[in-house]
């Protein structure tokens, strides 16, 4: 590959924009396709396929939304209109949200820990690909990315289990860069 100078500056320069940064206008659903196609295209060692994604967009976000507030409603009925909203709103503010969950397959040669990396890369991917069709991106857990009854209610089976949600839409922000940790304190050189 020859060296691809927009490439090493997207990289190098590269930030998440936060959720309730990202607006309409969303992917088509071509570029949806893309972001898919170009999402699901990482290193999976034994080709095990140890992912899945489910597509949160239009209406369903709000369907989405309402079954994490009933849920913690359910939990706690004392929960207040503020609170509920936002569980009501955890999908509404980016046009699409594509949850990664690891759907681990039983494997010898490729540990679960090597599935759940494979499935992270999924997720970045996801984030990669958003920004080279020109929008942005965040990756969140939240609540709902750990807790049972409400991964299964957004479309996790037994054995598997969401990792991350990779929102998508038209950044209103440019957001400032974060400090990166210095190399010197992350890198160093095998002596023997
Ligand atoms: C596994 C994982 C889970 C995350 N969960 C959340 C989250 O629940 N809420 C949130 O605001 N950000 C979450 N983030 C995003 C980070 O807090 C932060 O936005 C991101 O690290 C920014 O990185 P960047 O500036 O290099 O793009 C998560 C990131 C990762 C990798």
């Amino acid at each position: 590959m020859p060296a691809n100078a927009a490439l090493r500056d997207y990289l190098k320069t590269r930030r998440s924009v936060g959720i309730g940064f990202l607006k309409d206008p969303g992917p088509t659903p071509d570029e949806l396709d893309e972001i898919l196609a170009i999402g699901t295209r990482v290193p999976d060692h034994g080709k095990m396929v140890p992912w899945r994604l489910v597509v949160f967009e239009g209406e369903a976000r709000i369907r989405a939304g309402e079954k994490l507030a009933a849920i913690q409603k359910a939990r706690n009925p004392a929960l207040d209109d503020a609170s509920l909203e936002i569980e009501r709103r955890q999908f509404l503010p980016a046009p699409v949200t594509i949850g990664v969950i690891l759907s681990p397959k039983p494997n010898t040669k490729s540990p679960e820990i090597e599935q759940l990396l494979s499935a992270g890369n999924v997720c970045f991917n996801l984030s990669h690909a958003a920004f080279a069709l020109g929008f942005a991106a965040s990756w969140t857990n939240r609540w709902y990315g750990f807790d049972t009854e409400a991964q299964q209610t957004l479309g996790a089976r037994g054995g598997e289990r969401f990792i991350g949600f990779v929102h998508i839409g038209t950044a209103v922000v440019v957001p400032e860069d974060r400090e990166r940790p210095a190399l010197t304190s992350v890198v160093s050189r095998w002596q023997g």
